[in-house]
């Protein structure tokens, strides 16, 4: 038996290629560890009706933790058009395994660190280091949508007065999404975000919502944050709004430790803090709930660039790092690190989006070359 069980999920397209990259930096760390590849993406969604198979589901159930790739996701009706013709009257709904991933694992913290690694051309400054938490299974994505919106359910709503106005808006010109909070929730996000602040002293966490106009789900969240700050005396509670602190990551990004937010301000907040230190071929995430976990790079499955051993898989390599820290494997985390670090900063190996020319495999190769020590 090896110590760790890790589930492998490639995915589509780039996917494919930047966890090959990983897997290079990975036989070099060697960890005692053993690696299941698992079903995932596209593939399967026209060939079986179901882009994350009930098998992969086991699959990982048997795992430790999980590192995906990317995979593709289309549109409602392409998906539908691109089904195995038996599969077309189905009914089926393309639903994001990614997504179903974070809910039914309950991965709640989406961790996105931001960090301006030095001498790194495609940073818009240096000095920034920002950790994004993202609550990852409710808010805007918990899927409880209506279109269109039946009687019954404008009954429901006409309990509230500011309903009125949409009362007579004939059922299938109204379109529904609900926001769903609940304090767990909120409570689980926000303790993660400071015990995160605690461990790396942070000086601050700040919370991005919008509690003026959004009173209801934004106003708990930031009772919350309140109510769990008390705990981390050393840390201090910022509170913004979302559009402004969209602002303020342009104009003074550096000033920020941890932000954290509900999930769909945490999906586009997360993407601006992004590409101010790197972009796409930086960008990480960490799934990481109380039980399980799974790593990705944030980019997706690139069909332009599929097959081309084009894309960055810092992204990706990264990930790697999460999940050895995920997994207690620290000595091994700083070391890739300080090999990611080396290998940005000397700047002999990069790919197209950091002006090189190297292949997805020669950066890993590069990066698992700094980890020997050469
Ligand atoms: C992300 C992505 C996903 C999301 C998509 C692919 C469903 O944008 O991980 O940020 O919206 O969460
Ligand atoms: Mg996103």
């Amino acid at each position: 038996m090896t110590k760790y069980r890790i589930a492998v999920l490639p995915g589509d397209g780039v996917g494919k290629e930047v966890v090959e990259a990983a897997m290079i930096v990975l036989e070099e760390i060697a960890l005692d560890a053993e690696y299941l590849y698992g079903d995932i993406g596209w593939e399967f969604w026209c060939k079986e009706g179901n882009p994350l198979p009930d098998r992969t589901i086991e699959l990982l159930k048997q795992t430790d933790v999980a590192l995906f790739g990317a995979i593709t996701s289309k549109p409602k009706k392409e998906a539908r058009e691109e089904l195995a013709p038996e599969l077309r009257d189905r009914g089926l709904e393309y639903f994001s395994p990614i997504v179903r991933l974070r809910q039914e694992f309950e991965l709640y913290a989406n961790v996105r660190p931001a960090k301006a690694y030095p001498v790194n051309p495609l940073n818009y400054r240096d000095g920034i280091n920002i950790t994004v938490f993202r609550e990852n299974t409710e808010g805007l994505y918990s899927g409880v949508e209506f279109r269109p919106v039946s009687d019954n359910i404008k009954k429901a709503l006409s309990v509230h007065p500011k309903f009125k106005r949409f009362m007579d808006v004939p059922s299938d010109e109204l379109a529904l999404s609900c926001r769903i909070f609940t304090r767990k929730g909120c409570e689980r996000i926000v303790k993660a975000a400071f015990d995160y602040a605690e461990k790396y002293d942070a000086r601050s966490v700040t919370v991005v919502e919008k509690p003026n106009v959004i009173r209801e789900t934004s106003g708990m969240f930031v009772e919350i944050a309140r109510e769990i700050a008390k705990n981390y005396p050393g840390i201090e509670l910022w509170e913004t709004n979302i559009d402004a602190q969209a602002m303020w990551l342009v104009k003074n990004p550096e000033d920020y430790d941890v932000l954290v937010t509900s999930n769909m301000f945490g999906d586009i907040i997360s993407d601006l803090a992004s590409q101010l230190t790197g972009g796409l071929g930086f960008a990480v995430a960490g799934n990481i709930g109380d039980d399980y976990a799974v790593f990705e790079p944030v980019h997706g499955s690139a069909p332009k660039y599929a097959g081309q051993y084009k894309v960055n898989p810092i992204a990706m390599i990264r990930a790697v790092k999460m999940m050895l820290d995920y997994l207690g494997e620290h000595e091994k985390a700083e070391r890739l690190e300080s090999a990611i670090e080396q290998v940005v900063q000397e700047g002999k190996v990069r790919t197209y989006d950091m002006g090189g020319s190297s292949s997805t495999l020669d950066v890993a190769k590069e990066i698992a070359k700094k980890y020997r020590g050469e």
